[in-house]
């Protein structure tokens, strides 16, 4: 009987991550620093108050600022090559690990549990400071959906993330959260959770929380 209510237990847990979240609408008239201020201020945050995590409201914001549907349904708020759209975005939470759908205002769900110590580095090279912020935003290069491949590929797609993290650079610092643009991360283990083939690329991350 302990065992039959364990397990309906952990099952109802379960349920509670391993499905598809609807965001709520990005709050797009949100109140934040002038441009020009935002750039004077910009700076990388290593310390993160673990205490406070983001509300759905603030993945939502954040999301779509990172490389969400802008001025119509075919443009983003970041710009990409040939407007190939081909960066992903991965969602590492304390809970689970989803995928940003822009069009959809939707996290895909694509695993179950905490896996940011795999954004935070391998054993040789590991930034625990990760782990203390609640969200980490990962950027793929998917050369499939940018449709060519080769070295002007990839460079193209490593410019495209970089337009992506600097927005989330840049919007954290416009309405108070705190981020750091970063390469480091264990890039086989976040190919192998989320099923990743070759022409998929990890390429960087934004961990994001409240500075502590
Ligand atoms: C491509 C790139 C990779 C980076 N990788 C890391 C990283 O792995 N870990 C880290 O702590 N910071 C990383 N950073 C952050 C830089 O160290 C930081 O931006 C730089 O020191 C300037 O500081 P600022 O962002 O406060 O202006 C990276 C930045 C860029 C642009």
């Amino acid at each position: 009987m302990k065992y039959l209510l364990f397990t309906i237990m952990i099952a109802l847990t379960s349920c509670a991550t391993a499905q598809n979240v609807e965001l709520p609408a990005p709050q797009t008239e949100q109140k934040s620093l002038s441009m020009v201020e935002t750039l004077k201020t910009r700076h990388s945050v290593r310390d993160y108050d673990k205490e406070k995590s983001l509300t759905l409201q603030e993945i939502s914001n954040v999301c779509w600022a990172a490389n969400g549907v802008s001025r119509d349904a075919e443009h983003r708020t970041a710009p990409s090559a040939m407007n190939r759209q081909e960066i992903r975005l991965f969602v590492f939470t304390e809970k689970a690990v989803y995928e940003y759908i822009a069009p959809e205002n939707i996290l895909e769900f694509k695993a179950e549990g905490d896996h940011r110590r795999i954004v935070a580095g391998t054993s040789e090279r590991m930034q625990e400071f990760v782990l203390d912020a609640p969200v980490s935003l990962v950027m793929v290069i998917d050369l499939e959906k940018f449709g060519m491949e080769g070295e002007k590929a990839r460079m193209f797609g490593c410019v495209d993330a970089g337009n992506v993290s600097e927005n989330i650079n840049l919007y954290c610092q416009s309405v108070g959260l705190a981020t750091v643009p970063r390469a480091t991360m264990d890039e086989e283990a976040i190919r192998a959770l989320l099923g990743l083939g070759e022409k998929q690329i990890p390429i960087m991350n934004n961990p994001i929380g409240y500075a502590k």
